[in-house]
C-alpha cells in the first residue's frame, strides 16, 4: 500500500515508518523536523519537508492518491499546550483540519490518528480507563486530541472515511523525546548516563502507563491489516510511580546518586492508566514488553548517543 505518515522524523512515527518498509509498503514522510531529526527518516521513504498546515497538502494527496494517512505530527508537550493555547490548537487541531480535508476527496481508505490515552479523559474516576471512561480533558493539547477524534467521527459518518484514533498511555523507548507524555524516562536516563543528579516532582508517587514504543508499532500494523475502526485504548493497564521509574533506571545505569525530591508541580495529574481490553478482544493486541526489559533498551539507545 501507499501510506504517508506525518510526523514520520519523530520518535514514535519514525519507528512505525520503519515497520510499514519493512512489510513492504511504499511509505511517505510529511515533517517540518520541528522536533522531528532528519536521522529517524528511513533512507526507502520518501520525505517532503512540509507544515501539516501547509495548503500544498491538498496538491500532495491528489496527486499520489494514498492508500492510509497515519497522522502523527503534532505539539506534543502538554506544557507548551497550557502556555499557548493558540498555537496549540494551529497545529494540533487546523493541522488535522487541513490533512482531513485534503484526504477527502483523495481516495484514502483509512486515517490512523495518535490520540493521547494520557490526557482525553482527564483525572480518571475509573482505574484503568476503558474507551467509555468520560472525557474531561484539563489541558489545551488533550481538547485538540479529543476534538481531532470528533473531526474523524465526522469524516466518517459525512464522507465514509474510516478511521483509528489510538489513545496512546505514555510511550517510551528509543529516539523518545524528553519534552513528550513520557519524558520523564528520557530526561532521568539522560542525566543519569551523565553523571547527574535527576529531581522528582512532590513524593514520586504520581503514576501512569509506560508501553514500549514497538507495542505501538504492532497497533499500527494491525490498523492497517485488519477492519479496526474508532478510538483504542494502547496502554499495558500497569501503573508505574516516578519512583520506581527512577530506581529501575538508577539500578540499570549503576548509577550512584541518592533519590532527589522538590515540591509537586500544581496541576499534575496524579494517577493515569488505561485498559487495553477492548483492542484485545476485537483484534489480539497487547503488550508484550515489560516495563525493565523496555527501560533496558532505551537506556541502551541512550548510551550509544552519548559515547
Ligand atoms: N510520546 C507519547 O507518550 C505520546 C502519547 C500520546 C500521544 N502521542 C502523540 O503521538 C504523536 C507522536 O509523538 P512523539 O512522542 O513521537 O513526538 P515527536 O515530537 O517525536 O514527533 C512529532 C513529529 O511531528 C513533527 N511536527 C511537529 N509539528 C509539525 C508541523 N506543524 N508540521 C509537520 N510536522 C510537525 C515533528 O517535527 C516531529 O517529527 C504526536 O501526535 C503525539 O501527540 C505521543
Amino acid at each position: 500500500m501507499k501510506i504517508v505518515i506525518t510526523g514520520g522524523a519523530g520518535f514514535i512515527a519514525s519507528h512505525i515508518a520503519d515497520a510499514y518498509i519493512a512489510l513492504g509498503h511504499e511509505v511517505w514522510i510529511i515533517d517540518n523536523l520541528s522536533t522531528g531529526k532528519q536521522e529517524n527518516i528511513p533512507e526507502k521513504a520518501h520525505f517532503i519537508k512540509m507544515d501539516v498546515n501547509d495548503p500544498a497538502i491538498h496538491d500532495l494527496f491528489s496527486q499520489e492518491k494514498f492508500d492510509i494517512i497515519n497522522h502523527h505530527a503534532a505539539q506534543m508537550d502538554v506544557r507548551v499546550s497550557v502556555n499557548d493555547p493558540s498555537h496549540d490548537a494551529r497545529i494540533n487541531i487546523l493541522g488535522g483540519i487541513n490533512i482531513y480535508e485534503a484526504a477527502k476527496n483523495s481516495g484514502v481508505k483509512k486515517i490512523i490518528f495518535a490520540s493521547s490515552g494520557g490526557t482525553v479523559y482527564g483525572e480518571q474516576e475509573i482505574f484503568p480507563a476503558d474507551e467509555s471512561h468520560p472525557t474531561k480533558p484539563i489541558s489545551p493539547y488533550g481538547v485538540a486530541k479529543l476534538s481531532n477524534e470528533h473531526y474523524l467521527y465526522y469524516y466518517y459518518a459525512v464522507y465514509g472515511i474510516p478511521y483509528v484514533a489510538f489513545r496512546y498511555a505514555n510511550v517510551y523507548g528509543p529516539r523518545q523525546n524528553p519534552h513528550g507524555e513520557a519524558g520523564v524516562i528520557a530526561i532521568f536516563t539522560q542525566k543519569l548516563l551523565a553523571g547527574q543528579q535527576p529531581i522528582i516532582n512532590g513524593d514520586g508517587l504520581q503514576t501512569r502507563d509506560y508501553v514500549y514504543v514497538g507495542d505501538i508499532v504492532k497497533a499500527n500494523e494491525l490498523a492497517i491489516s485488519t477492519d479496526m475502526q474508532g478510538a483504542f485504548n494502547i496502554g499495558t493497564s500497569i501503573e508505574t510511580d516516578v519512583n520506581t521509574l527512577f530506581r529501575h533506571l538508577h539500578s540499570l545505569i549503576g548509577a550512584t546518586c541518592s533519590e532527589q525530591h522538590i515540591p509537586a508541580k500544581t496541576g499534575e495529574q496524579r494517577r493515569s492508566v488505561l485498559s487495553y481490553n477492548h483492542i484485545h478482544q476485537q483484534y489480539g493486541w497487547e503488550p508484550s514488553m515489560e516495563i525493565r526489559a523496555g527501560l533496558d533498551k532505551t537506556v541502551e539507545f541512550f548510551r550509544v548517543q552519548s559515547t
